[in-house]
């Protein structure tokens, strides 16, 4: 019997994530590896190439600890921070978002919800953080904020079951992806294309020049070991000679801009999708 598989049910990312590739993976999908045991995603994010492929072996990622207490609760715990999510949109105003965003105390549960919500109401979805850690994205214009994507959440959480997730840097990856039966999907903070161009914060330490090295490193390391890697990232000369150097593979994509006040500078932008084999 073929089960049917509604928006809501069929997994996909649950959070707005800057940078989320659910609209380029269509593109990616002629370069992925096709035979592969383990997956890994070291800079998980929303998820998207996961979700979509819904490896039962995974071992997901990030260095934004509060992110990788969001998917332990999602995996483990779905039903009671559906409850707490409920209480929030029973409650959800601008005083109620205030207040919630000044408060970060509470246990796991509690604080995977307020990121949750404060992730459905904030401005853009974007994750921001001052310089004591703390979230500091103003109240959205939502008339309806989808607070509580109950099935998703399920959904999401029924995929997760097998997979191991923690919090870590992506140098972590040498740890773990050891051979040819293993992918690593790296989709790191973009390198700006112009010095206009900035980084959206994810994490209070941004991604310098150094960390795209320390990345390009490991990546040849895995490479070294049959280790089938991916990476994403703006189509700037740095990042394209640096992958140059160790002869990985180079394609281009073509992604939507995000919406620019200029109208000028509306419409598509290239990106790379470079590859080990
Ligand atoms: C472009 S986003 C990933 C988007 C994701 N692929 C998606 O579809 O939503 C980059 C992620 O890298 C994480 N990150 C930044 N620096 C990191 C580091 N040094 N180690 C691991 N993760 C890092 C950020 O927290 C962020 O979630």
């Amino acid at each position: 019997m073929v089960s049917e598989i509604s928006k809501e049910t069929c997994p996909r990312p649950f959070l707005k994530w800057a940078g989320g590739k659910g609209r380029l993976i269509q593109q990616y999908i002629p370069y992925l590896p096709k035979n592969y045991q383990n997956y890994y995603e070291p800079f998980l994010g929303g998820g998207a190439l996961f979700f979509y492929l819904r490896p039962q072996r995974a071992i997901l990622t990030d260095i934004n600890a509060e992110l990788i207490t969001v998917y332990r609760c999602v995996r483990d715990h779905v039903e009671e921070l559906i409850l707490l999510l409920k209480e929030h949109k029973l409650r959800h105003g601008k005083d109620y978002y205030y207040s919630i965003r000044a408060n970060s105390s509470g246990n796991d549960l509690e604080k995977a919800a307020r990121f949750i919500y404060l992730n459905k109401t904030c401005y853009n979805g974007l994750y921001r953080v001052n310089s004591q850690g703390k979230f500091n994205v103003p109240l959205g214009k939502y008339t309806n904020p989808n607070i509580c994507p109950e099935d998703l959440l399920r959904a999401a959480s029924a995929t997760l079951t097998t997979s191991k997730i923690k919090q870590a840097d992506f140098t972590d990856i040498l740890n773990y992806a050891t051979g040819s039966e293993d992918f690593v999907f790296c989709d790191p903070p973009y390198h700006p294309v112009s010095s206009t161009s900035y980084f959206t914060s994810y994490h209070q330490s941004s991604f310098s020049e150094k960390e795209q090295e320390k990345l390009r490193n490991i990546c040849a390391e895995l490479a070294s070991r049959g280790v089938k890697v991916v990476i994403c990232n703006s189509d700037a000369d740095f990042i394209r000679n640096l992958y140059k150097e160790i002869e990985f593979k180079i394609y281009i994509i073509e992604a939507a801009r995000s919406i620019n006040s200029n109208i000028q500078k509306r419409g598509m932008v290239k990106e790379l999708l470079i590859t080990s084999y």
